[in-house]
């Protein structure tokens, strides 16, 4: 109810609203619309009030509510369906407990900290309050579970796509999954299924994107590896904005890819073309083997084609790469 007055003080950007206008329209009473401007105030929205005009919204938070964020799509499916906290362990591990029961397809959890947020190889992902986008998606594709990875390609494409349009960045991608900016890591996405025989039971796919981080924010491991949208482009760019953007980019390139039974074919260009390792010699972790040659492709299916110096080629399905530069492999 608190985001339906949120919405009514909305409509009205320059003016005031009676307590009574939104009292009738909304069936609440005054006493109730005061608790819920409170509420509000609470989480940072700056509201007037005037005993004889009502309530002016004067400033909004940059928060990552569902109200927030719900008002800046256009998506039929993804992010219908939005559910906000404060502080969450993780918003993959919160997925996955609301997959197991009756969930809407293209659910959205969204966390302003996490506080055991979760990265790929069983890492630990920095979430703090405040500084990052950290969401998951939650989806029930009609596909095939061995196409279910490449999921994470749209998901990489749609976070590049938000990147440019919001922040005015040339995110690149590295294969896999990591977002990059100059070498360092934007964004990073976690995709997780369960299955059972040739049906999904439920697909997450989780989106980390650092936005607020400052380079003291950092540890020291993590400095010459991460950056964020502020310390690229010195703005403050509105989290919910950029948010609603990956699901609006999302859902447009998951339309396609179910539309394509799980193909892959129609973005696998831009895939590669964004791509920060597609030329380059590169090192890659694949299970306990280390396979070193020149990225030359990317298959249909995902997988990283490797040429080694003795011209024989390797198609790799997930590892950890390693782009060589001026000071080794980084
Ligand atoms: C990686 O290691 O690159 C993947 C990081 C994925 C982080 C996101 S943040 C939102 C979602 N919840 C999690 O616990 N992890 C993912």
């Amino acid at each position: 109810m608190k985001y339906k007055v949120l919405e009514m003080l909305k409509q009205n950007p320059q003016g005031f609203v009676s307590g009574e206008e939104i009292s009738e329209r909304l069936k609440v009473s005054r006493t109730a619309i005061w608790k819920y401007i409170n509420q509000l105030r609470e989480s940072g929205y700056g509201i007037e009030s005037q005993t004889k005009n009502g309530y002016r919204l004067v400033s909004v938070p940059d928060s990552v509510t569902e109200g927030e964020i719900l008002s800046l799509l256009n998506t039929e499916v993804i992010g219908r369906k939005m559910i906000y906290y404060d502080r969450l362990d993780s918003t993959n591990t919160h997925a996955k407990k609301l997959a197991e029961g009756d969930f809407h397809d293209g659910t959205v959890v969204v966390a302003d900290e996490q506080t055991a947020g979760k990265g790929r190889l069983g890492r630990q992902w920095v979430s703090s309050k405040g500084k990052g986008i950290w969401m998951t998606i939650l989806l029930k594709p009609d596909i095939d579970p061995s196409d279910a990875a490449k999921t994470t390609v749209l998901a990489a494409c749609a976070v590049c796509r938000a990147v440019e349009k919001c922040c005015g960045l040339n995110a690149a991608i590295k294969w896999p999954n990591d977002v990059v900016y100059g070498g360092r890591k934007l964004c990073g996405i976690l995709t997780e299924m369960s299955a059972e025989g040739e049906q999904i039971r439920f697909l997450i796919i989780g989106i980390g994107i650092n936005v607020n981080f400052v380079p003291e924010d950092f540890s020291e491991d993590l400095t010459d590896k991460a950056t964020s949208i502020l310390k690229e482009t010195g703005k403050h760019i509105p989290r919910k904005e950029l948010a609603a953007e990956v699901l609006n980019a999302f859902e447009t390139v998951y339309r396609d890819f179910i539309a394509h039974n799980g193909s892959i074919q129609f973005i696998i260009e831009e895939y590669k073309a964004r791509s920060a390792v597609l030329g380059k010699d590169v090192r890659v972790f694949f299970k306990k083997e280390e396979i070193v040659g020149m990225a030359v492709d990317i298959t249909e299916e995902g997988q990283l084609v490797v040429e080694m110096q003795d011209g024989s080629r390797r198609e790799i399905l997930s590892g950890e790469v390693s782009v060589r530069g001026m000071h080794g492999y980084i």
